[in-house]
């Protein structure tokens, strides 16, 4: 398959996905306490979801048994809600994907539970600037290498390490499609964007090094030398002059659309 290129009528569906998803996760974030459990949140998370008529895609996704991911401290990505209670100093991310009206908007972000260290906080800050700097290149004409390679260089400029074996993806009516986002590489290869084409940034920045593991319930990822990992993850709709981002919340001090048109 071929990256898609949504039409005016697909565009109004990702802009409404993406608006609830976000929500989830300004629903949520009173919630998230020393206390309560990931399995409660993921309880809230769904029966949100689906009373706005929606589907959270990753419960069933190949078989991920949950409707929300949570990955705590040295947890990189695809947490499985659980149990235990969340305690002081927990950093997490919570990421959420709704299917509504048959598209996508797929977000997470970090929450801190209490006083985290100064560490784990500027772990979180410069991951989200990472995120934010990518952000702020996305137009018609350039590369995915182009704001990867950025994303990689801040992040190592920092005594930081990006994750290879996951990254970002198309995403439309389908959950996970062309093209594949890194988020380290060279500026000048990779796909070239063109308007209309949506697709997820969600770099995964390591305080130590990149190597991750897969954990025997075949869904957790952890760093393999059990440093802390954040993510922050958006869903964007490339524009004719620039970007906008499908997943914005109301606690981010960033705007909705850029226009390069007068660079
Ligand atoms: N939301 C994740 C992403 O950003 C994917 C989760 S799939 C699951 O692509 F099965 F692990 F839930
Ligand atoms: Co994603
Ligand atoms: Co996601």
């Amino acid at each position: 398959m071929a990256i898609t290129i949504k039409t005016p009528e697909e565009i109004e569906k990702m802009r409404a996905a993406g608006r609830l998803a976000a929500s989830v996760l300004e629903m949520i974030g009173p919630h998230v306490k020393a206390g309560i459990t990931t399995a409660e949140l993921d309880k809230i998370c769904h029966d949100y979801i689906v009373a706005h008529d929606a589907y959270p895609a990753p419960l069933n996704y190949h078989g991920f048994p949950k409707s929300v991911c949570t990955s705590l401290n040295h947890v990189v990505c695809h947490g499985i809600p659980n149990e235990k209670p969340l305690k002081d100093g927990d950093i997490m991310n919570l990421d959420v994907t709704v299917k509504l009206d048959g598209y996508h908007g797929d977000t997470s972000k970090m929450f801190v539970v209490g006083q985290p260290s100064i560490l784990a906080e500027r772990l979180i800050r410069v991951t989200q600037e990472s995120l934010y700097q990518a952000i702020r290149m996305v137009r018609p004409g350039i590369r995915t290498g182009d704001f990867a390679a950025v994303i990689q260089k801040y992040a190592e400029e920092h005594g930081y390490s990006i994750v290879r074996e996951y990254c970002g993806h198309g995403i439309g009516a389908v959950f996970h499609e062309e093209p594949q986002i890194l988020h380290y590489g060279t500026a000048g290869t990779g796909d070239l964007l063109e308007a209309g084409m949506c697709f997820t940034i969600e770099p995964m920045v390591n305080a130590g090094k990149r190597q991750t593991k897969l954990m025997r319930d075949g869904w957790t990822v952890l760093t393999k030398d059990r440093s802390l990992s954040a993510q922050w993850e958006h869903t964007l709709l490339v524009t004719e002059d620039g970007v906008e981002v499908l997943t914005l919340r109301s606690d981010e001090d960033f705007p909705r659309t850029i226009s390069h048109r007068d660079d």
